[in-house]
């Protein structure tokens, strides 16, 4: 099972898919992290990040020597504004940078940071250890075949990722609504993740971004079984049936 601590709300960008913006800003505090960590079983995949930049929280590395106590497998996605030394990057397991872009225009209209500031530094990174270095994308209907082709050029790993249609989402832009095929969620029935919201809340995903309308996963699992759709739930891809890989000809939002 994955674990995901949202360990800060703040960020030094403003993209107009993430609805960071509309968040309390805030860095977990040090004793929370702890209390967190402690609760986990050991070995436990650690994801250090949720709707912020994890680079930002000034403990962030006495959390992350914290936490290899427990594991060894600690995992971040960053914006990439924030440089990394060698001997941080040796201490985790994966590093996934976000770029949608290597058009400068493109990422400054929508708010991501300038990529050419990051190009040098992610292939700085990957030239040391190739193996933890991924770029993470998200498809909202921008050209992509420049940021394929440069990846597969420099043989490093990249996801792309459909912008995200649910609900919650949709102050940010507007996509498509979909009706649900089915009421079974993964994350629901396979526990894949335990997310813990910035202040100690926990979900069962990492897609419940209004976290005051956050469910536990038996209180979905009710709703679901019940063929009803919690307002936290609404429009997730999971119950729509499609594939975020397969939407990428509907990919285009309106923002
Ligand atoms: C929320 S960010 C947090 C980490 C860091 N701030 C970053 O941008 O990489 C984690 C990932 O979620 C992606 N993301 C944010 N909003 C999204 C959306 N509306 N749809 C799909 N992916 C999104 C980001 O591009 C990033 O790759
Ligand atoms: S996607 Fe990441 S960098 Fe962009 S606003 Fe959200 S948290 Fe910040
Ligand atoms: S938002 Fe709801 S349906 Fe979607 S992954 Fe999370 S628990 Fe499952």
């Amino acid at each position: 099972m994955i674990c995901q601590i949202e360990i800060t709300t703040y960020c030094n960008a403003k993209c107009f898919y993430c609805p960071n913006e509309f968040l309390e800003h805030r860095h977990i505090s040090f004793t929370l992290f702890t209390k967190i960590i402690d609760s986990l079983p050991t070995q436990s995949d650690l994801l250090l990040q949720g709707t912020g930049e994890p680079l930002l929280h000034p403990q962030f590395w006495e959390m992350v020597e914290y936490a290899k106590q427990k594991t060894h497998s600690i995992s971040i996605i960053t914006n990439g504004t924030i440089a990394l030394e060698n001997s941080q990057l040796q201490m985790l397991k994966s590093v996934g940078i976000s770029i949608d872009t290597l058009c400068v225009d493109t990422a400054k209209k929508t708010g991501r940071p300038d990529p050419s500031l990051i190009i040098n530094k992610l292939l700085e990174y990957h030239s040391s250890i190739p193996e933890k270095i991924k770029i993470f994308a998200v498809d909202y209907g921008q050209e992509l075949q420049t940021l394929r082709t440069f990846a597969l050029r420099h043989k490093i790993i990249l996801f792309v990722q459909h912008i995200q249609p649910k609900s919650s989402y949709q102050s940010r832009y507007k996509t498509n609504l979909l009706t649900y095929r089915n009421y079974h969620c993964r994350y629901i029935e396979n526990n894949i993740i335990r997310y813990f919201f910035v202040d100690g809340k926990e979900a069962p995903c990492c897609f419940m971004i209004d976290r005051h309308k956050a469910l536990s996963r038996d209180e979905v699992f009710k709703y679901l079984s019940s063929g009803n759709v919690p307002e936290c739930c609404q429009q997730c891809g999971e119950l729509t049936g499609v594939s975020r890989l397969s939407m990428r000809s509907n990919s285009k939002v309106t923002i």
